[in-house]
């Protein structure tokens, strides 16, 4: 099918890259994206950067690099800001965070010691492990929002930046299922100035990003803009929104497996996953209330995949048990152990075992940098409300109502490449491949 293409607008002057949290995950892309802009380090798994694209005949020979065929923000052009509830600086951050080598950090320590966080939208209810000072206050819950509007707007203008995008990289909050006050626009805010407690902070976020016409990627699992009020209100002020939960570590390994023992017709009696975890974020897990919310994104994903409803055979009834520990010798290098009991032939058993031994803000920063420049595409696209082609970076991938998310990773980046060649009117490729044979 051909399509014409979509008029994108040019991505000139700087782009304003918010994050709200100056953590684990927030200080390594920024010290990250400063040590590429210096030419000290590659940006290993970012698509943006490294990706290429297929485009037209496999014998066409066109496979562009991603930024090459999209307008994409260089990343030379990206400022950085962020909101933390606490005070220290992007370099006090990261030495605390301990991800980095202190002679990297020390490489770029001049522009991480410059960024200071602002002043956050904070509430200890709702991340019960955390306290800190760097907290705004206010009246009630709108006033809050003005105040995180107005904090915009004085970054767009000191930064001289043309545009802005928000990415939610702070603590998962505890669990929240959406009720009335997050059904429609007014009760919303109705309930940000009844300082309604079912509206978390990072809702707060949400609204002032969509109401000043920001993008808002969501790298945790709280609802956030995951309910009907602030999906409503990015249609109508046509700003994309995507998340939620950055997929890294266990999950984007079941996601890269459960494709691979499913296409393959065998069966599973259970999937057993834990997990030790010895960060800041770990640490706001071991309460029970934000760990729920991390379950309920982690166990999504494998009902979704394997479909026993289709598959009742192989899959139905398996055993899915999720656990995160905190373990404070490992900091930020957890250790996912899964042990999963599949099936084969005349119902034979098998073993396979993982023990991946990952860095978990190693490869979450990528995917905040892929998610802040593909959410600046979408909007220079016209693109609005939930972006499901982004679905590749998320464990619980925002869809529209009624519509099941689509977990498989291959999927996944069939969907986002395919997007772009839409955006770009390319061929959509199909896999199809007759025509080399007529
Ligand atoms: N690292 C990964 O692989 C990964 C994967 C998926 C999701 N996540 C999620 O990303 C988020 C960040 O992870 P991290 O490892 O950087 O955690 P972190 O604890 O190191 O950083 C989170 C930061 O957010 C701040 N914060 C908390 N509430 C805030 C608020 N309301 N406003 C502003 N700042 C606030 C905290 O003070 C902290 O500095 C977590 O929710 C985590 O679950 C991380």
């Amino acid at each position: 099918m051909v399509t014409k293409g979509v008029e994108i607008a040019p991505a000139t002057g700087k782009l304003g890259v918010l994050l709200v949290g100056l953590g684990a995950v927030s200080t390594t892309l920024v010290a990250g994206v400063e040590a590429v802009k210096l030419g000290l380090e590659h940006p290993t798994g970012s698509l943006t950067q490294m990706g290429t694209i297929r485009l037209g005949k496999r014998t066409d020979n066109r496979t562009p690099k991603i930024k090459d065929f999209v307008p994409l923000t260089d990343i030379n052009d990206i400022v950085f800001g962020a909101w933390d509830i606490f005070n220290d600086n992007a370099f006090e951050a990261a030495m605390n965070a301990g991800v980095l080598e202190k002679d990297l950090l020390n490489q770029v320590s001049e522009q991480l010691s410059s960024f200071k966080p602002m002043p956050a939208v904070f509430e200890q209810n709702y991340v019960k492990r955390l306290h800190g000072e760097n907290v705004k206050t206010g009246k009630n819950k709108m006033e809050l929002a003005e105040q995180l509007i107005e904090d915009i707007a004085r970054f767009k203008a000191e930064n001289n930046c043309e545009r802005v995008v928000m990415v939610w990289a702070a603590s998962t909050e505890i669990f929240l299922e959406a009720s009335e006050v997050h059904q429609t626009i007014e009760a919303f805010e109705k309930g940000l100035y009844d300082n309604d407690p079912r509206i978390a902070p990072s809702m707060i976020y949400g609204y002032a990003a969509l109401t000043a016409g920001v993008p808002f990627a969501n790298g945790a699992p709280n609802l956030t803009v995951d309910i009907p009020a602030l999906t409503a209100l990015a249609e109508k002020n046509k700003v994309p929104i995507c998340g939620k939960d950055f997929k890294t570590g266990q999950t984007l390994m079941k996601t890269i497996l459960a494709p691979g023992l499913k296409s393959r017709m065998l069966g599973l009696h259970g999937w057993y996953s834990t997990n030790i975890l010895g960060n800041r974020d770990g640490e706001v897990l071991d309460d029970p209330e934000n760990f729920k919310t991390k379950e309920e994104s982690k166990l999504s994903v494998l009902e979704h995949i394997l479909q026993p409803d289709v598959y009742p055979d192989l899959y139905e009834g398996f055993s899915h048990v999720v656990r995160i520990n905190y373990y404070p010798p490992r900091g930020d290098n957890k250790e996912g152990w899964d042990a999963i009991d599949i099936f084969g032939w005349l119902g034979y058993k098998m073993q396979i075992k993982i023990d991946f031994l990952c860095r978990d803000s190693i490869l979450a920063a990528p995917l905040a940098l892929d998610l802040a420049l593909f959410m600046d595409l979408a909007q220079r696209a016209g693109m609005k409300g939930v972006q499901e082609w982004l679905s590749f970076y998320f464990k619980a991938p925002q869809t529209a109502p009624g519509l099941y998310p689509e977990h498989d990773l291959f999927i996944q980046l069939m969907k986002l490449k395919n997007t772009l060649r839409h955006l770009k009117g390319e061929d959509l490729i199909t896999h199809l491949g007759l025509e080399y044979y007529d």
